[in-house]
């Protein structure tokens, strides 16, 4: 869910308006805002802010404090009823919250034994009425009342409440849910990330989990839920309005595709200089040491990141010979796993707020190992939970399939495990040297991938019907196997599975007949000659083979259907440039299909909620 607020001197309802769409990507199954003038006036709506804009037109929007909140559903179906904000019984407080109240159930069963009663299914409801019932009953400031509350209450959640008692109030607080307030001249504003605040200020507070932020008469105080007073640390922010905005293209999702020379380039940027034959991930540098020792690797993501994690694997035990395991963030925190002081974990999240790889990282650190970040989001949750690490720069990503990600994550992911090559001499110098001109090249091989965008829209064209797709791909490639599949079901619904290729006999192959099409990415490399024999396997039961092979390739062309030919590199580079086309071909199915591409149903960028 995404989170807005303002108190200040322009119109609330704009700026929060405005900020909910930026946020959107967080959520959009419902939207809603609260403003005070005199009263409170709460809108909400069921479905995109678009739909709350709309129902609001012609209503009394004037006021200079309000939230607002744009959902992603956990508690209660996405309806009109449970959007936020939630008012309490009083019809005093509104609130917005992201996260979940574990012992909500608790709550609301003592909460109506005192006589409160409930309009929607939502655990934010009670939350918001356990706070009413402390602050009408025991004489305290608001303040004082949502502190208490919050010693009470188990779960996660970042809030902002406004009062009808006072216009010059804006309570918010954090757990385990990002939250930021920035400061501008005698105004202030609250948002999940910093992209609804950029265009007015660039001086930001990131509050700490258990921190409560008062702003009330033109001052904001932080206080910790334990009620000490904290010292605001302000930061000032580095990104441009044109980042976030869709400067021309149809989609995000589109833009971001076509951004990769440049996010992979400034990924590289000041870290690598082949030439010289440097290459420095200043995050990492004090523990490089620490990973040449590591007796294994574990990866943990989820989602797309997980991809970039299993690309990792073959990376790094090819290249440093060090035992690595990917895990699914979620599967490892509840399984008691057997984790030591001789790991080191690599976390990999685009927005650094997953709530399993985040309650993993902690899992871990509790066993002693030591945690390597790789993050997309400066400042974020996970950034800041890990002891070292270094930061994608693939600037912000608003489309909900992550695409420009996913490549600066690999390339980060690659220098990581170059580094560790380098110091603990299991890579020749030769083929050292080789790889870092190799990683150079890959921007300007992504942007001549990029050129293959109308061939890709012509084959969409003749697949944008089909019901599933299969994926495959060996070695480097199966994990590009298995991300081509998740964007393509992701924003088209045609349902897709990644698979090895020569795991494919031992079930998937059933699934092959003329209508099925089969996407094989098929470079030039070590597995080459098995994957050809993979190809001849799908032609055989007449299966339809879209394959990706690397420039001037003979032998596939004579057996696939439509062929896309991409720029040469060598195995392990290979994911960053064959993933391109696999992007773009479900960027076009989707919107032939006409589907959300950068909002699909049912999905949300930044998963806060395990
Ligand atoms: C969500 C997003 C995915 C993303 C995954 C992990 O499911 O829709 O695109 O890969 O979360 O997110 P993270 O921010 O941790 O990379």
């Amino acid at each position: 869910c995404g989170i807005v607020g303002y108190l200040g001197h322009r119109e609330a309802y704009s700026v929060i308006i405005k900020g909910l769409q930026r946020l959107e990507y967080r959520g959009y199954d419902s939207a809603g805002v609260a403003l005070l003038n005199g009263g409170l006036n709460v809108y909400k709506k069921k479905g995109k802010v678009a739909d709350l804009h709309d129902f609001v037109k012609g209503k009394d929007v004037s006021s200079n404090i309000g939230i607002g909140h744009t959902r992603w559903a956990t508690h209660g179906e996405p309806n009109d009823k449970n959007a936020h904000p939630h008012v309490s019984n009083s019809g005093k407080l509104a609130m917005i919250h992201n996260g979940i109240i574990e012992n909500y159930s608790s709550l609301k069963t003592d909460l109506i034994k005192k006589g409160f009663d409930f309009k929607s299914d939502t655990d934010s409801e009670v939350f918001i009425n356990f706070i009413e019932d402390i602050y009408l009953n025991s004489g305290v400031s608001l303040a004082e009342a949502v502190r208490l509350a919050l010693n009470k209450v188990v779960g996660a959640y970042a809030i902002a409440i406004i009062s009808l008692e006072d216009p010059n109030l804006l309570i918010a607080a954090r757990k385990g849910s990002p939250l930021v307030v920035g400061l501008g001249k005698g105004e202030f504003f609250l948002a999940s990330d910093a992209t609804p605040i950029i265009e007015y200020t660039n001086e930001v507070v990131y509050l700490e989990d258990q921190e409560i932020a008062i702003i009330k008469d033109g001052h904001l105080t932080i206080k910790s839920v334990s009620d000490v007073e904290m010292t605001p640390y302000v930061q000032t922010i580095d990104i441009q309005l044109e980042a976030i905005e869709k400067g021309g293209y149809d989609h995000f999702m589109l833009k971001e595709i076509f951004e990769q020379p440049k996010s992979i380039g400034d990924c590289l940027r000041g870290r690598l200089q082949a030439k010289e034959g440097k290459l420095v991930l200043g995050g990492i540098f004090d523990y490089v040491t620490k990973m040449v020792n590591a007796e294994r690797i574990l990866i943990i993501a989820c989602g797309t990141s997980w991809h970039a994690g299993l690309v990792a694997e073959y990376i790094f035990e090819e290249f440093c010979r060090i035992p690595v395991e990917v895990e699914y963030a979620s599967e490892f925190r509840y399984r008691n796993p057997i984790v030591n002081e001789k790991d080191v974990v690599i976390a990999i999240s685009q927005s650094g707020e997953t709530a399993d790889t985040l309650a993993a990282i902690e899992l871990a650190k509790s066993k002693g190992a030591t945690i390597i970040g790789v993050c997309n989001v400066v400042g974020s949750s996970i950034a800041r939970a890990t002891h070292a690490g270094s930061y994608t720069h693939a600037g912000p990503e608003i489309g909900v399939a992550s695409t420009k990600a996913f490549t600066a994550q690999i390339s980060v992911l690659t220098m990581m495990a170059l580094m560790i090559a380098e110091k603990k001499g299991s890579l020749s110098e030769s083929k050292y040297r080789a790889l870092l001109f190799e990683l150079e090249s890959v921007p300007d091989k992504v942007a001549k991938a990029l050129l293959l965008n109308d061939q890709l829209e012509e084959i969409a064209k003749v697949f944008k019907d089909a019901r599933n797709f299969l994926y495959l791909g060996r070695g480097f490639n199966f994990p590009v196997a298995l991300e081509g599949a998740l964007k393509l079901k992701e924003i088209s619904y045609i349902h897709a599975e990644g698979y090895p290729a020569a795991e494919m006999k031992h079930g998937p192959i059933a699934l092959i007949d003329e209508e099925m099409p089969v996407v094989v990415i098929a470079t030039k490399d070590s597995s080459y000659e098995k994957i050809v024999s993979n190809v001849q396997e799908v032609k055989a039961r007449k299966g339809k083979v879209i394959a990706v092979v690397s420039e001037g390739d003979t032998e596939i062309p004579k057996m696939a259907d439509y062929v896309i030919e991409v720029p040469h590199i060598s195995d392990a580079l290979m994911p960053l440039i064959a993933v391109i086309p696999l992007q773009l071909l479900s960027y076009h199915i989707a919107v032939m299909r006409g589907c959300n591409v950068d909002q699909p149903r049912n999905l949300a960028k930044s998963v806060t909620v395990e």
